[in-house]
C-alpha cells in the first residue's frame, strides 16, 4: 500500500486494551468502516490486488473478512465465496479444522463454490496467528482451485502468521495493507 493509504488506515484503527481479555490489545476496525473515504480507499486497494494477482474468485472469512471481501470482489468484477464457521452453510460443504489457543475450530465452504479453473484470492481483515487463513487455503486447495494469494488489511507480525502460512501459500503472495 502507498504510505498515504497506510497512514490513513492506521489512523482509523482503534486500540482497545484488555479486550477480549486482560493483556490483549484489540484492533478495532469499526472507525475505519464508518469513514467513507478510508473504507472506499481500502476496498479500492483490495480490488486492485484481485486484478494484479489474476484472481477469478474472492474468498472472504467470516465475519469481519466478509465486510472487506464482498465489496472488493464486486468492485473487481468477481464472484464472492463465503468461508463460514461450521454449521452455517446449507451444504454440501467441505470442513477444515484448525488449532486455537485452547481447542480447535472448524470452518466450511460449499464444495462446489470453487473449481480447478479458479484462481482464488483470500481476503480477511486481520492476520494474527494465521490459523484461520491457513485453514481457508486448505479449503481452496481441496476444492481443486489455485491459490492466487492472501490479502489482509492488518498483519500482527509478532504472532508469526506469515511464517505459519508460507507452506500453504506455496509461493503465492501474502499482502498486508
Ligand atoms: C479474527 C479475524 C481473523 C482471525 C485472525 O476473526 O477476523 O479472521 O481472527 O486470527 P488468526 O490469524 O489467529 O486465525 P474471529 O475468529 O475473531 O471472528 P470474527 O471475524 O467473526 O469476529
Amino acid at each position: 500500500a502507498s504510505a498515504n493509504l497506510r497512514e490513513l488506515l492506521l489512523s482509523r484503527i482503534r486500540d482497545v486494551p484488555d479486550y477480549p481479555k486482560p493483556g490483549v490489545v484489540f484492533k478495532d476496525i469499526t472507525p475505519l468502516l464508518a469513514d467513507p473515504v478510508a473504507f472506499n480507499a481500502l476496498v479500492d486497494a483490495l480490488a486492485e490486488m484481485c486484478a494484479r494477482h489474476g484472481a477469478t474468485k474472492v474468498v472472504g472469512l467470516e465475519a469481519r473478512g466478509f465486510i472487506l471481501a464482498a465489496p472488493a470482489a464486486a468492485r473487481a468484477g468477481l464472484g464472492f465465496v463465503p468461508v463460514r464457521k461450521a454449521g452455517k452453510l446449507p451444504g454440501p460443504t467441505l470442513t477444515q479444522s484448525y488449532e486455537l489457543e485452547y481447542g480447535t475450530a472448524q470452518i466450511e465452504v460449499h464444495a462446489d463454490a470453487m473449481t480447478d479453473g479458479d484462481r482464488v484470492l483470500v481476503i480477511d481483515d486481520v492476520l494474527a496467528t494465521g490459523g484461520t487463513a491457513e485453514a481457508s487455503l486448505e479449503l481452496v486447495r481441496r476444492c481443486g482451485a489455485t491459490v492466487a494469494g492472501v490479502a489482509v488489511m492488518l498483519e500482527l507480525g509478532f504472532l508469526g502468521g506469515r511464517q505459519r502460512l508460507a507452506p500453504s501459500l506455496g509461493g503465492a503472495p501474502l499482502e498486508a495493507l
